[in-house]
């Protein structure tokens, strides 16, 4: 009698305490906002075009999907437009000045690069795995991850992985994968996608043996290019990517949409986009094509997501467990004349998808807050209840605070050069180094760079979504412009010293930045400018590193010095 109450007590405060939450990452490659790509993922995405076209085989009511059943975060941003250095943002919850992993290879980026700045010790799965999760990834971790230095040295952070290695990384039918650090095995003609679909079904059904909440990240290379590495000179050529069997036939008559930027020149473009030709039909056509096999290569990347979602059914987890449907950067073809390829500031290549799902988490809402990589792992590990100082924000997906969540900007910045794919490719693009801002809130829409050839970009979104017309050059249409009563002439200096304040804080509100009474607070900023076009991050090119900190009387300000590792803090410069 005795025994059994207290066997009673003990199982009831086991059901009582709350099990943590799991965490399942989906994360596709260069997938596009701008061309519509969700609409083409019927079991991710209900109501896209897709429900008008006709398709294999449509969702129906009794499955389970991402968009209906959560938040579409329809301001996301990466911050950095180019795979290694946007999930180095994304896994650390670090700005990329700070991860200082720029690039896709060495010496500036690349898995070495990760190793070499500490991030394989000090990062999101590390963290979740102190919190007591068992942690999982399978699919395309890091760019130069390839058979000679894949375990050199061991990716930290995985009870279990399988991840794809070099050079056959972006080969959808030669995948080859290390297993927990152990050497590549080939899976030679089995097609990618639905290779890391089996792998993540099985990580899952290994994480819900255990009793600790697991984390599961699946990153099928899809839509990304097939990438062929010449094993002689290394040399590199890109193609269209391959869609499994079953999908090759889709989308046959899908054509581009043809926005007011489709193979159109901006007026007042700068550095190597403004000498680009008008694109003629050959390459048109080429260029629709290359769209095709992006959504094709998608189908098998929606299923992967139904095969997940039905698992986690199956297992009676789906109600506990958050699920991240994103990628890592966007992506451009035709707009502003411009070929297959990612890795500019324009909303291509920087606005992207994120939809979550998860309890506590609202059904098919939308959230207008501007969020971007960085704030990913924060938000996760909030989720999870170890919260982290990170250089991201935490986004309340739940509760009654995600509703009056506002956040208006996201910090965008880019080293090196613009990388071109396809039968057209132009090779690098250099001088492609740049810093942007890109604001969003009540009543305005806006984009501010500079880059390295210290040419200026500022459009005005809310009345020229292409980004036609570069406000901040002599060449653009300027007539009349104005915002929040400010000229043209004052707008533009006061995004520079935005940019440059933006560096330690955050700005919640455009319109209180431009008040009058902080003219004299911006009059005193040193302006973001380079010295050189470099193709990573070295701060001698970038101009000063020291600026002013708005010390909360409108008119006095001390002076600061910027440390690479010194994060974003928390307090509002203008509220
Ligand atoms: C970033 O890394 C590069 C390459 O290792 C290095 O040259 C540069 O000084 C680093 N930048 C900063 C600010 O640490
Ligand atoms: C997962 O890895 C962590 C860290 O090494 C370890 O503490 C934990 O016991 C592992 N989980 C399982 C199920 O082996
Ligand atoms: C179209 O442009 C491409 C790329 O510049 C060029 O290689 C090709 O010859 C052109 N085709 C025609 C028909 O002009
Ligand atoms: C979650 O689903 C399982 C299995 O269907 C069920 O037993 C459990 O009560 C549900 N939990 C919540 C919080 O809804
Ligand atoms: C959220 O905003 C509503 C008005 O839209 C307000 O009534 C409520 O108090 C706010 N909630 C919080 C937590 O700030
Ligand atoms: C890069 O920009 C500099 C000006 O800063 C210019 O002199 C140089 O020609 C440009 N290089 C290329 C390849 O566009
Ligand atoms: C550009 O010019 C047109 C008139 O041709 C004008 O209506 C429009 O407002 C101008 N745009 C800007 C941003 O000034």
């Amino acid at each position: 009698m005795k025994i059994a109450s207290w066997m009673l007590l003990l199982f009831g405060a086991v059901l009582a305490s709350p099990q943590k939450p799991n965490i399942l990452i989906i994360l596709t490659d260069d997938q596009d906002l701008h061309m519509n790509s969700m609409d083409y993922m019927p079991l991710v995405k209900v109501g896209g075009v897709m429900n008008k076209i006709p398709y294999v085989r449509y969702a129906d009511e009794s499955q389970k999907y991402i968009t209906d059943e959560g938040v579409t975060l329809q301001n996301h941003y990466c911050t950095v437009a180019v795979c290694c250095p946007s999930r180095a943002t994304l896994w650390t919850g670090h700005a990329a000045h700070n991860t200082n992993v720029t690039d896709v290879i060495p010496p500036y980026g690349g898995w070495p690069k990760v190793v070499q700045r500490g991030w394989n010790d000090n990062y999101l799965p590390v963290w979740l795995q102190k919190a007591g999760y068992n942690t999982y990834y399978t699919g395309k971790l890091w760019n130069y991850l390839h058979t000679d230095n894949y375990n050199r040295p061991p990716i930290n952070g995985f009870n279990g992985s399988e991840i794809l290695i070099d050079p056959w990384t972006y080969q959808y039918y030669e995948p080859h994968l290390t297993r927990n650090g152990r050497p590549p095995q080939s899976y030679s003609g089995q097609y990618s996608t639905d290779l890391i679909k089996q792998k993540a079904l099985g990580f899952l059904e290994e994480a819900v043996s255990h009793q600790a909440p697991w984390f599961l990240t699946a990153a099928p290379i899809g839509p990304h290019a097939e990438i062929v590495v010449n094993r002689r000179d290394h040399s590199i050529d890109t193609t269209f990517p391959q869609a499994a069997q079953r999908h090759a036939h889709l989308f046959n008559d899908y054509k581009i949409p043809r926005d007011s930027s489709f193979n159109a020149k901006t007026l007042g473009a700068v550095s190597w986009i403004k000498s680009l030709q008008e694109l003629n039909d050959t390459v048109i056509g080429y260029n629709y094509e290359f769209q095709r096999a992006r959504l094709r290569a998608l189908q098998a990347v929606d299923e992967l997501v139904e095969a997940l979602v039905q698992k986690l059914d199956d297992e009676g987890v789906l109600n506990n467990t958050y699920i991240f449907y994103t990628t890592d950067n966007g992506f451009h073809i035709s707009q502003h004349r411009m070929v297959p390829g990612k890795s500019c500031g324009y909303e291509t290549d920087i606005h992207i998808p994120l939809v979550v799902r998860g309890p506590g988490i609202e059904k098919s809402v939308t959230l207008d807050a501007v969020t971007s990589h960085i704030d990913i792992a924060p938000t996760i590990l909030s989720l999870v209840g170890t919260p982290k100082q990170l250089d991201g924000k935490v986004i309340p997906l739940t509760g009654p605070t995600s509703h009056n969540f506002t956040s208006e900007h996201a910090a965008v910045e880019f080293w090196g050069y613009g990388d071109t794919e396809g039968d057209f490719a132009t090779g690098k693009q250099l001088n492609n180094t740049y810093k942007g801002l890109r604001l969003t809130g009540q009543g305005y829409s806006l984009y501010y760079s500079v880059w390295c050839t210290n040419e200026v970009e500022y459009y005005d979104i809310k009345q020229d979504p292409g980004q036609m017309n570069n406000l901040a050059s002599p060449a653009s249409n300027q007539s009349d412009y104005i915002l929040f009563n400010r000229p043209l002439s004052q707008v533009i200096p006061r995004l520079n010293a935005l940019l440059m304040v933006l560096k330690t804080c955050k700005v919640t509100n455009l319109e209180g930045a431009l008040d009058a009474s902080y003219d004299q607070f911006f009059r005193s900023q040193p302006l973001v400018t380079y010295s050189a076009c470099e193709m990573g991050y070295i701060r001698s090119a970038e101009g000063t590193s020291r600026w002013n900190v708005y010390d909360g009387t409108k008119e006095s300000s001390v002076d600061s010095e910027w440390h690479p590792l010194h994060y974003g803090n928390d307090w509002s410069l203008f509220t």
